[in-house]
């Protein structure tokens, strides 16, 4: 059975890192192998919730918010082997519930369909500054 846990209390960091890695997740942070740098940017998040198989952290997501108008979600990720069981919908639905806010992502190019059926809509103007180049991003 797949628990799911708020906040950062328990978080078994080099778990959470694995699974990232596994998914490229954090804007390739996990991959480079910074796991400092995501300790760090998970502890400075509003709210974080993850999902566990027992002591293996097997999914994640945080949203970055001010808590009374807006909240941005970002790293949702869920170990392949895990995938297509409605993971990714649990932590979404953890991170928004009791939530009254203006939910905001950007999707990877593989989950525009997973956000679509959660109900959320392409944007008119979202636009994006990323700190290096990125395929996400209009010329
Ligand atoms: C996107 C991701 C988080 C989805 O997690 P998941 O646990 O597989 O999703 P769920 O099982 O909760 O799926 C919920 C619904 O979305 C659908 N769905 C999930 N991923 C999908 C995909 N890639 N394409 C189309 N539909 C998808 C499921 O079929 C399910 O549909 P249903 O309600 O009709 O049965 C996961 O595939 C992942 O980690 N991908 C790699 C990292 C990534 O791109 N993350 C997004 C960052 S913005």
């Amino acid at each position: 059975m797949i628990e799911y846990k708020l906040g950062t209390k328990d978080i078994d960091w080099t778990s959470l890192v694995d699974m990232y890695t596994e998914v490229d997740g954090v804007i390739g942070l996990a991959r480079a192998g910074q796991a400092d740098k995501i300790k760090k940017a998970f502890l400075n998040t509003y709210k974080v919730v993850t999902a566990w198989d027992n002591k293996t952290i097997v999914g994640a997501g945080r949203m970055i918010s001010d808590g009374e108008c807006y909240g941005w979600i970002h790293d949702i990720g869920v170990r392949p082997s895990y995938q297509k069981k409605g993971i990714g919908k649990g932590i979404m639905d953890h991170l928004m519930e009791g939530e009254h806010l203006l939910f905001g992502l950007t999707s990877s190019f593989v989950a525009e369909e997973f956000y679509d059926k959660l109900g959320f809509k392409k944007h008119k103007t979202a636009m994006a500054k990323y700190p290096g180049p990125s395929t996400y991003l209009e010329d």
